[in-house]
């Protein structure tokens, strides 16, 4: 079954026809909110806000242990994460979607690991790629059939949030190698590897990151909140077609 996460700006599931609502323990606490069980495009898909229905929990205190072991608990094996970026690369815009390939990991202080001796042994799993090929070709093929213009690759620079970069920091993810900049794409994506859950991110730009183009002199939120609304009727159109062809 395909799962669902939605980030800021996605906190329902447009076109979802909803049949069941179920809360959510795991070993782990519980997830953001209830489950959201429905058909969009005749497939079953369940759904998760990863901020909670109401957008209360900032990115460095989501539980993603709870949110991705209930997700592999209710059957899903294809997860597809939406989280918006900003974005680093001089040749992305506002309101692209990004399918990165690729992570930087920069957070401290998340539980990022079932692995930790505690519920489950130590142990060291391959990340060399952390986003499924599977799906990401799943992605790619809903893009095309309905000739959906996604950025086929990028670098995600995962950082800790909630408050935006500095100009510098940006300019270090740049050196690093990122092209895209968020909050929430680790260690979700690391969470669905230990449990064999394919994984890949949808990553909507809302804005040019810190001290770039139209952000030189800082976010414009006015400008996100815009192209958050802009992209997030691409988005759903996407997922609907992914659903379709999972
Ligand atoms: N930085 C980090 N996370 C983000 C940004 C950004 O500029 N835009 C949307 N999420």
């Amino acid at each position: 079954m395909l799962g669902v996460i939605g980030g800021t700006g996605l906190t329902q599931l447009r076109g979802l026809a909803i049949t069941r609502r179920e809360i959510a323990r795991t070993p782990y606490g519980e997830a953001s909110q209830p489950l959201i069980f429905g058909e969009l495009a005749g497939r079953q898909v369940v759904f998760l806000a990863r901020h909670g229905g109401g957008h209360t929990i900032p990115p460095h205190a989501v539980n993603y242990r709870a949110n991705i072991w209930a997700l592999h608990a209710a059957g899903v094996d294809n997860l597809l994460a939406i989280a918006t970026v900003g974005g680093i690369a001089s040749d992305l815009n506002s309101g692209d979607i990004v399918l990165p390939n690729q992570l930087i990991d920069y957070t401290y202080g998340r539980k990022n690991t079932y692995h930790d001796g505690i519920e489950m042994p130590v142990k060291h799993i391959d990340f060399t790629e952390p986003y499924s090929a599977s799906l990401r070709n799943t992605c790619l093929q809903a893009a095309n059939k309905i000739q959906q213009t996604l950025v086929q690759s990028g670098v995600y620079a995962c950082v800790q949030g909630p408050r935006l970069e500095t100009a510098a920091e940006i300019n270090r993810l740049e050196r690093d190698g990122a092209s895209i900049v968020g909050m929430t794409g680790m260690p979700e994506a690391v969470l669905a590897r230990e449990l064999g859950v394919h994984y890949a991110a949808l990553c909507p730009m809302v804005n040019q990151a810190a001290g770039r183009g139209d952000s030189s002199n800082g976010i414009n939120f006015a400008d996100v909140t815009a192209n958050l609304e802009r992209t997030m009727q691409k988005v759903c159109a996407l997922i609907e077609e992914i659903a379709r062809i999972n």
